[in-house]
C-alpha cells in the first residue's frame, strides 16, 4: 500500500464518520483524535475480541478497571518519573522536531528495504529451488547491509544508554540524515524530553503533582495483591485492562498511529520465577494468532525481537504490521520479571507476594506483559479492510471488508420504496434483529447507492424489502464480499445473520 492510498484510510475515516480530528471546530488539536459513530462500534468489537479471548477463554486470566489517576509515588516507582523520556531533536530551518531515534531508525530502514528487494529479486530468479535461508546466510550485499544496521545499533545504544546525548548528534550528523520537511541538515543538541502529563490534585493539606497515567499495566502492578487474594487466584494467573494513557508525544506522526491520548489493552500474566520464558513463548505466538486469527494475510505481519532491553526485561518482542510508512509496533510481549512488584514493595514497604503451597514459600511472582494499542489495532483493520474494486464496464466500489463479526453494524434493513407498507414491514424486521445485531435503516436513495454507502462502512449483510415480501414473507439479502444475492424467509435471517457476523465463530479460532 502506497501513502497515497494511506491518504485514502484518512480521509475515508473522515468522510465516512470513524475518526475526525479532536476539536475540529477550534481547528483541531494536534495528535488528539475523536471516534464517530461508526469509528466507536469499530473500537468497541476489536475491545471486545480482545477482552473475551483474554478473559472468557482463559479461566486464569480476570479484569480490573483501574482509575486513571493514581498515586503519584506509583511513577516514581515504576521509573516513568526518571526515566520515561524521548530523546528529541530540532531542525532549525523547519522548526520541526523528531524523536531523535526514530529518525536514525528510519535510516536503517533503507538498508531493510534493499534486503527485502535482493530476496524479492532472487525469489524470481530462482523459482522453486530458492531457498530464503540460505540466500539471506550468503548473499554479500545483505551481510553488508545488515553490518550497517548493526553498527547504526551499536553506536545508537550508546549513546542513549550512556545519556551521551551528543554523541546520537554525531550520527545523525554522520549519517547525513535531513529534516524530511526542509530537507537541511541543521540540527540543534538531543535532549531528553518526559512523556507523562501532570496536573494539581486538591488535598486538605495543600496541592499535589499527579500525573495522567501513561500506560494501564500499573493499575494492574498495584492491584495484584487485591485481586490475588480476593480471587482466591493460584500462579499463573492473569489480569486483564483496557483503558486510556496519555504521552506528551511531540511528534504527531501518521494520523491515530501516534496520539498524545489513546487506548490500551494490556495483561500481566503472574507466574512462578524461572518459567517465565515458557510464558514468553506462549504469548509471543498467541497474541500473533489472534491477529492472524482475523484472516489479514499472514505475511502483513512480522516479530521484532528487542535486541538491547529495558533494565526491568529478560526478553521482549513486538509484533509488527505492515503499514504503508513500512513495518511498524502494534503489540509488545515483555518479560517485565519481578521488577515493578518488587519497586512497588520497596516504595510502600507491603510485601506484594504470593504463597506457594506446593513448595511451602513465598515470593515476588514474575510477569509476562502483552500489550497492545487498540487504536493502533483500529489502523491496522482499516488500513487492511479499505478496498477500491473495479467491476468491470467502468464501475467501481469502494468497500470495507472488515471481519464481519467486528464491524460497526451487522446488517443494514433497506425498504425498496418508501411507502405502500414496506418501511412498516422493515421496521417490524428490524424490532427483531437489533435484539440481536447493531441494524442500520435506511430508506433514502435508489438501492444501489444505499448498497454501496453499507460497503463502504463495511456491513456484510443487507437486507432488501421489496413489495413481494409483503406477499411471500421473504427478502433479499446480499452479502457485502460476495455481492452474491438470494431470497430468504423474514425468520431466517436471525440464523444467516448470526452465522455470518459470529463473535463465537472468531473465537473459535483461538483455541
Ligand atoms: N505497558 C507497556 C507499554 O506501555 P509500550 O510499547 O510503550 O508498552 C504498548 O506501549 C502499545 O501501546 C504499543 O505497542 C502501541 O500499540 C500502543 N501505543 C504506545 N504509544 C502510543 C501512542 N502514542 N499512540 C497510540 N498508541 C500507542
Amino acid at each position: 500500500m502506497s501513502e497515497e492510498q494511506f491518504k485514502n484510510v484518512i480521509s475515508h475515516a473522515k468522510e465516512y464518520g470513524f475518526v475526525f480530528q479532536s476539536s475540529e471546530i477550534y481547528d483541531g488539536l494536534s495528535a488528539v483524535y475523536d471516534y464517530g459513530q461508526n469509528g466507536v462500534e469499530l473500537k468497541k468489537n476489536i475491545r471486545e475480541y480482545w477482552w473475551k479471548s483474554m478473559v472468557q477463554l482463559h479461566d486464569n486470566i480476570v479484569g480490573v478497571d483501574a482509575a486513571i489517576f493514581m498515586a503519584p509515588k506509583v511513577w516514581k516507582a515504576s521509573g516513568h518519573v526518571d526515566g520515561f523520556s524521548d530523546p528529541m531533536i530540532d531542525n532549525k530551518d523547519s522548526n520541526k522536531r523528531y524523536r531523535a531515534d526514530v529518525l536514525i531508525e528510519d535510516y536503517q530502514e533503507k538498508y531493510r528495504v534493499k534486503n527485502q528487494k535482493e530476496i524479492t529479486k532472487a525469489k524470481k530468479r530462482f523459482g522453486d529451488d530458492f531457498d530464503e535461508e540460505q540466500f539471506v546466510a550468503t548473499n554479500p550485499n545483505i551481510a553488508r547491509n545488515n553490518a550497517k544496521i548493526a553498527e547504526i545499533d551499536q553506536r545508537l545504544s550508546e549513546g542513549l544508554e550512556s545519556g551521551e546525548l551528543h554523541k546520537v548528534k554525531e550520527l545523525i550528523e554522520d549519517l547525513g540524515i535531513a529534516c524530511p520537511v526542509s530537507g537541511s541538515k541543521n540540527w540543534t543538541d538531543v535532549r531528553q524530553f518526559n512523556l507523562m502529563y501532570s496536573t494539581q490534585m486538591s488535598a486538605t493539606d495543600g496541592e499535589s503533582q499527579i500525573y495522567l497515567r501513561p500506560e494501564t499495566a500499573q493499575g494492574i502492578f498495584v492491584n495484584y495483591l487485591n485481586i490475588q487474594k480476593t480471587g482466591r487466584m493460584k500462579l499463573p494467573f492473569g489480569i486483564a485492562q483496557t483503558g486510556k494513557a496519555f504521552r506528551n508525544e511531540i511528534v504527531a506522526r501518521q494520523f491515530i498511529m501516534r496520539m498524545k491520548e489513546f487506548e490500551q489493552m494490556e495483561m500481566q500474566f503472574f507466574v512462578q520465577p524461572g518459567t517465565e520464558m515458557k510464558w514468553y513463548d506462549y504469548w509471543k505466538s498467541h497474541r500473533l494468532k489472534w491477529h492472524q486469527n482475523l484472516g489479514i494475510d499472514s505475511e502483513k505481519y512480522r516479530y521484532h525481537d528487542h535486541v538491547k532491553l529495558a533494565h526491568y526485561a529478560n526478553a521482549a518482542v513486538d509484533i509488527e504490521f505492515d503499514f504503508p510508512f513500512g513495518f511498524k509496533e502494534v503489540e509488545g510481549i515483555h518479560s517485565r520479571t519481578d521488577f515493578d512488584l518488587k519497586q512497588h514493595e520497596a516504595f510502600t514497604g507491603k510485601k506484594l507476594r504470593y504463597f506457594d503451597n506446593e513448595s511451602n514459600e513465598s515470593y515476588v511472582p514474575y510477569v509476562v506483559e502483552t500489550s497492545i494499542g487498540l487504536d493502533r489495532m483500529f489502523l491496522v483493520l482499516m488500513t487492511n479492510a479499505l478496498q477500491n474494486e473495479d467491476l468491470g464496464e467502468g464501475k467501481s466500489r469502494t468497500v470495507l471488508r472488515l471481519p464481519a463479526a467486528l464491524a460497526p453494524y451487522q446488517c443494514a434493513i433497506l425498504p425498496v420504496v418508501k411507502k405502500d407498507g414496506l418501511p412498516e414491514l422493515s421496521k417490524k424486521i428490524m424490532d427483531t434483529l437489533k435484539l440481536d445485531f447493531n441494524c442500520y435503516y435506511e430508506e433514502k436513495d435508489s438501492i444501489g447507492k444505499r448498497y454501496r454507502r453499507q460497503d463502504a462502512i463495511g456491513t456484510p449483510i443487507c437486507i432488501t424489502v421489496d413489495h413481494e415480501s409483503l406477499e411471500d414473507n421473504a427478502v433479499t439479502i446480499r452479502f457485502r464480499d460476495s455481492m452474491d444475492q438470494k431470497r430468504v424467509a423474514i425468520n431466517e435471517l436471525e440464523g444467516i445473520i448470526s452465522k455470518e457476523v459470529s463473535m463465537k465463530a472468531l473465537l473459535q479460532g483461538l483455541i
